[in-house]
């Protein structure tokens, strides 16, 4: 009984970790649907951006998938998320949502 204890505990001190790395890292899944309720508006369902938001805005979308967005890092990325850009405000996101955008966000790579 002693050892299965044991063996239970050790279980979980190796768990915990594991759970904590998961949570840090963006889940595409929650960030693409997040995408769509927050930032395709302006930025179209798959970031190629919305043409009739373009020219309310009067500007050119960037695409999201293109090299120059795509080559920005994570921290650049999340800068302009929580921070806005030009025309962009700032989106309030919680620090998992953003994780889980900017996984979305590296799917669109093109
Ligand atoms: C109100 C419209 C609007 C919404 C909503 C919006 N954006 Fe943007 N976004 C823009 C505009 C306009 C730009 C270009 C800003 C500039 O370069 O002046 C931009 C730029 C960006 C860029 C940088 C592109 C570059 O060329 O540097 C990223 C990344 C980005 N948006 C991600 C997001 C994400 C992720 C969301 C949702 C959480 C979001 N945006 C929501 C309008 C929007």
């Amino acid at each position: 009984m002693k050892q299965l204890s044991k063996s239970i505990l050790l279980f979980f001190i190796l768990l915990i970790p594991l759970l904590m790395l998961s949570a840090e890292k963006g889940d595409v899944a929650k960030g693409k649907e997040l995408f769509g309720n927050r930032c395709a508006v302006c930025h179209g369902a798959g970031g190629e951006g919305n043409a009739a938001m373009a020219k309310v805005l009067g500007i050119t979308m960037p695409v999201l998938g293109s090299k120059e967005v795509q080559s920005l890092d994570d921290a650049a990325l999340k800068k302009i998320v929580l921070e806005g850009k030009g025309k962009m405000k700032p989106v309030a996101l919680s620090a998992q949502e953003v994780e889980n955008a900017i996984a979305f966000l590296r799917t669109l790579k093109k």
